[in-house]
């Protein structure tokens, strides 16, 4: 199985790029930007990853990210998540990032989004991987900050898809960014935004009703809702589910519990991303494996996971039929040989 989820081309959709700040590379940047980290070694850090919570892992995911000072750091970041992305046959990534985390630190937007946006370019160039930028809104802020955001973006629209919504979900309704999604949609942005993680059934409600998104990050949650569940079905609303993220998080006790299995009965165009996997212990195949052991996935199931990658995609429609045949012909080719 391994073998072949290696193999499998696909696109990850639900990734934070400050959430692949590996411990390793973040003592590097640290040492460069004279910064002190809390912890004495790169094990003691490894040891703090263990969360009761959502809240608990954005504590250290925050402070980890204080480290990012110059384009520099944000390059070698993105340039070692997009070099692993390739080796896992990512042909495709969306990624998030979080600019408050750094402008309220004082780091200029262009810093962030041009370190970012240099490595994202320099590796379709080096491995033909493509990407695309979706920039978060942090939810516990408030909607004036967003704005703010979103007008600091603007000189940088060409290298931005969508706009999202992440950070701690309870407490901090969609609604709560009716205004500036709104703003988003009249500049020609595509919106998504995290709900059903923490949060309740009625949440992911008001992110497709008031923030009129194209993708729910997570969803997890809608299964308690059967008139949502019918509509995510009937719209093909795409769901970014993160396996390894809802077990560190303790969103599911054990991923044989996850409800990916009821989702795919439910007919719900479901995706296998990654999110922040510097701090859950796997990038996006060991996301795929791990859910494939606990929910005994066929293979036909997975490879209609990696389908739904690209069916969920930001891509035109022409580009997207090129990359599910090239996961047909995968299929195809995996099963002769076995034969
Ligand atoms: N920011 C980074 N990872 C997140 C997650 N899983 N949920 C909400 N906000 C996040
Ligand atoms: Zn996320």
């Amino acid at each position: 199985m391994l073998n072949f989820i290696n193999g499998l081309p696909k696109a990850e959709l639900h990734l934070h790029i400050e959430g692949t700040l590996n411990p390793e590379l973040m003592f590097k940047i640290a040492k460069r930007n004279n910064i002190k980290i809390k912890y004495n070694s790169i094990d003691g850090l490894k040891k703090a990853y263990d969360f009761g919570n959502l809240q608990d892992f954005l504590n250290l995911y925050y402070q980890g990210a204080e480290v990012l000072i110059q384009e520099l750091d944000f390059y070698e970041m993105t340039w070692e998540y997009l070099e692993k992305a390739h080796i896992q046959n990512v042909l495709h990534c969306e990624i998030f990032f979080d600019p408050q985390t750094h402008t309220t630190r004082g780091v200029a937007f262009a810093t962030v989004i041009n370190g970012i946006y240099k490595a994202m370019m320099d590796a379709e160039n080096k491995f033909g991987i493509s990407s695309k930028l979706i920039l978060c809104f942090l939810r516990d802020m408030d909607e004036e900050s967003a704005i703010k955001t979103l007008h600091e973006a603007l000189p940088h629209k060409d290298k931005i898809i969508a706009v999202g919504l992440d950070s701690a979900e309870v407490g901090n309704p969609p609604s709560k960014f009716k205004n500036v999604f709104n703003l988003a949609h009249q500049e020609g942005f595509l919106t998504v935004a995290h709900a059903g993680e923490e949060g309740p059934a009625d949440y992911v409600w008001e992110a497709l009703e008031h923030l009129r998104v194209s993708r729910i990050d997570h969803g997890n949650n809608s299964m308690d809702d059967e008139a949502l569940i019918d509509e995510l079905a009937k719209s093909q609303m795409p769901l970014t589910v993160c396996p390894l993220s809802n077990l560190k998080l303790k969103v599911v006790d054990d991923l044989k519990n996850h409800p990916l299995r009821k989702m795919i009965e439910k007919n719900l165009l479901v995706t296998i991303n990654s999110d922040d996997p510097a701090y859950f212990g796997g990038y996006i195949n060991e996301n795929y494996l791990a859910i494939a052991e606990a929910l005994d996935l066929s293979k036909e199931e997975i490879g209609q996971l990696a389908k739904n990658s690209f069916k969920a995609c930001f891509f035109e429609d022409f580009l997207k039929e090129k990359m599910i045949a090239k996961v047909d012909e995968y299929l195809l080719n995996y099963n002769q040989n076995l034969d």
